[in-house]
């Protein structure tokens, strides 16, 4: 990744990134189980963070399979294993590296990963690049924010100017470190650049309410990760203040109204990695 972390590395980013795990854990899990992650597969994790996916595909590959998670962070990679290991996880390993380097070609029946495409430069070289790791008719599933899905301005009911501030703070931040705030649909155009067969993508959106909500913290936790970031590239609008009460301000804005924020819109995109042999078969290149 040659631009920097859009999210400072401490331990309030671990606690936004389990945040972000609870909020998108039915949403990844769907996407996991359609993709057909299963008894007894290999599975490689790229940009695993903390480990959250890893562990949801451990879960569904059972004692049989295995899943390796990769991060180039060695904090995080740290707190993936410390997280699998008081969970009582063993079917999982860690690696610290960088995604492209470390797997070994035709290595794993699926490659799964979330939320890393966004942070690549070249996200379909990249794509090609950790591919090569599965093996010929094996998964391949990203899922994608696609975070520009809430500037349009329905993302909140009723209406809130405050989210509506904490969206485009975002995005702009996000934008502006270099991530790409439109890689849920754009992971179609990434599949393609990569050579890969042309996703099934599907996009989802977690709407949430109520006093108990995780959203609210999450959106503020967010905020707070992301000001020294903010200030660097001269993105005004949240300091500190502001970022503390966010959560409270959220929270009260939804329940004096019985309303709802939507989280940031995901698109998991699949296929599986074609053979060689059989895309040459004269019948699949004359018949249609
Ligand atoms: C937004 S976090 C997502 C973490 C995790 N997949 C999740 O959904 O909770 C992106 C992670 O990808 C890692 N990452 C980004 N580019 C990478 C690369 N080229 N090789 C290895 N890790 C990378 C970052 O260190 C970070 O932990």
């Amino acid at each position: 990744m040659s631009q920097s972390y859009v999210l400072n590395r401490t331990d309030r980013e671990l606690d936004r990134l389990d945040l972000q795990g609870i909020i998108y854990r039915d949403t990844t899990r769907r996407a996991l189980i359609e993709a057909g992650i299963a008894t007894g597969m290999r599975v490689l994790d790229i940009g695993c963070g903390s480990g959250d996916v890893t562990r949801l595909a451990a879960e569904l590959v059972g004692a049989s399979g295995s899943v390796l998670g990769i991060d180039m962070d060695a904090e995080t990679v740290q707190s993936a294993r410390h997280r699998a290991q008081q969970l009582g996880v063993t079917n999982v390993r860690f690696e610290v590296g960088e995604a492209t380097a470390v797997a070994p070609p035709e290595a794993f029946d699926a490659l799964v990963s979330r939320f890393f495409l966004m942070h690549q430069p070249s996200p379909g070289q990249t794509l090609a690049a950790v591919a090569r790791a599965v093996r010929p008719g094996g998964i391949i599933l990203m899922v994608e924010s696609h975070m520009a899905g809430l500037l349009d301005a329905q993302h909140s009911y009723p209406y809130s100017k405050l989210y509506d501030d904490v969206v485009r703070w975002k995005c702009r931040v996000v934008a502006a470190a270099g991530a790409d705030i439109e890689s849920g649909l754009g992971a179609y155009r990434s599949f393609l650049t990569a050579g890969l067969p042309a996703p099934t993508l599907r996009m989802e959106a977690p709407v949430e309410g109520g006093a108990d909500s995780l959203v609210y913290r999450y959106m503020a936790e967010s905020v707070r990760s992301m000001l020294p970031m903010a200030g660097r590239h001269g993105v005004g609008g949240f300091d500190a203040d502001k970022a503390a009460r966010l959560e409270a301000d959220l929270r009260d804005h939804v329940l004096c109204n019985d309303g709802v924020l939507v989280c940031w819109p995901v698109v998991s995109a699949r296929c599986h990695r074609g053979t060689p042999d059989v895309t040459a078969r004269p019948d699949r290149i004359f018949t249609w």
